[in-house]
């Protein structure tokens, strides 16, 4: 349930739509305003209960999405297949390896084809900023589904969604008594954390709490952002974030972006969240992560009730219809 103090009012036209501002595209945290925001996550909801009740309906029947993926992806990828599939609409999925990208195409000639043959475009790319150039040249919205080390927005979507769904409100309505969102691993190149800690700066009563190595630190343009809206933040040990949390967002050590092996040897299995650890934690603490996890969640963690991350998972689908529902109602 929304915190009536959270939710900003919505205005309604004579027709009973609530006016919200639906952008162009999604590439960044900065493009969702808080109506949006608040929009989606009621709009998740419904999404839920519609998949659980029936499956799904035909509201996007005659859509076509297209997927481009230059990074491997599974649960992005497939959730934006689902959420599609489920609403009637359809998916045409380009991998970069079977596409004219090997042919040397650039991304903004395969964005202006993709853009003749369907409604939507979801991209991820390993260059940041890729999905801005996409949009840059695209006559159809363009979804960023995670530009290398830049953001993932939809992936913030979810992660709110699910703090929403799990403990009732996200932030808090006592501002003695913050929510305290700890985030975990590879800050510098953890692009769902760069998203869902500006995405936070939405909701009043939340704390950051960076826990990471040194040389992952997260980077200064995200840290300064969040002190200009006035985001409580700093950084602590795992040991102290563990005992404080009410939240413990994990993050894989992203192997891919570093320059050597040796850099990655130096920081890979720095933190492991297990059985043990979590036993020092609040009862009724979650464990987010956006998966793929290596060592750092240990397995024995998944049977524990506050392990949140395949039902946040799960979140993503519905989370991800609720998108596309609304950049569908969007009048062209
Ligand atoms: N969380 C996330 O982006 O997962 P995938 O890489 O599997 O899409």
């Amino acid at each position: 349930m929304i915190s009536e103090i959270n939710a900003p009012p919505l205005k309604r036209q004579r027709t009973g739509i609530e006016i919200i501002e639906i952008p162009d595209h999604v590439i960044a945290v900065s493009n969702i305003s808080k109506g949006f925001l608040y929009k989606l996550l009621e709009q998740a909801k419904v999404m839920k209960y519609l998949v659980t009740s029936k499956g799904g309906d035909d509201r996007l029947k005659g859509k076509v999405l297209a997927a481009l993926f230059y990074e491997p992806s599974t649960r992005t990828s497939c959730s934006f297949q689902a959420a599609m599939q489920r609403l009637g609409g359809s998916v045409i999925c380009v991998n970069e390896k079977d596409s004219s990208a090997q042919k040397g195409e650039t991304i903004e000639d395969t964005i202006q084809t993709l853009s003749c043959y369907c409604d939507a475009i979801v991209i991820r790319n390993p260059m940041k900023g890729s999905a801005l150039l996409a949009a840059s040249v695209a006559t159809k919205p363009v979804i960023n589904a995670g530009d290398g080390t830049g953001e993932h927005p939809t992936q913030a979507l979810l992660d709110v969604f699910t703090i929403q769904s799990e403990l009732g409100i996200v932030g808090s309505i006592n501002p003695s008594k913050p929510m305290i969102i700890s985030v975990v691993g590879d800050l510098k190149n953890g692009r769902t954390v760069h998203s869902l800690v500006k995405l936070l700066c939405l909701f009043s009563g939340v704390k950051i709490q960076y826990v990471s190595p040194e040389s992952l630190s997260i980077p200064d343009e995200v840290k300064n952002e969040l002190r200009d809206k006035g985001l409580e933040q700093n950084v602590v040990s795992l040991d102290e974030a563990i005992v404080n949390s009410d939240v413990l967002y994990v993050t894989r050590i992203q192997k891919e972006r570093f320059t050597t092996l040796e850099e990655y040897e130096q920081v890979a299995g720095c933190y492991v969240i297990d059985a043990k650890l979590m036993e020092k934690a609040k009862a009724k603490m979650i464990v987010m992560h956006p998966l793929p996890r290596n060592s750092e969640i240990a397995k024995d963690v998944d049977k524990d009730p506050r392990a949140a991350y395949f039902r946040q998972m799960e979140n993503g689908m519905y989370m991800r219809m609720a998108l596309l529902d609304l950049i569908f109602s969007r009048p062209v």
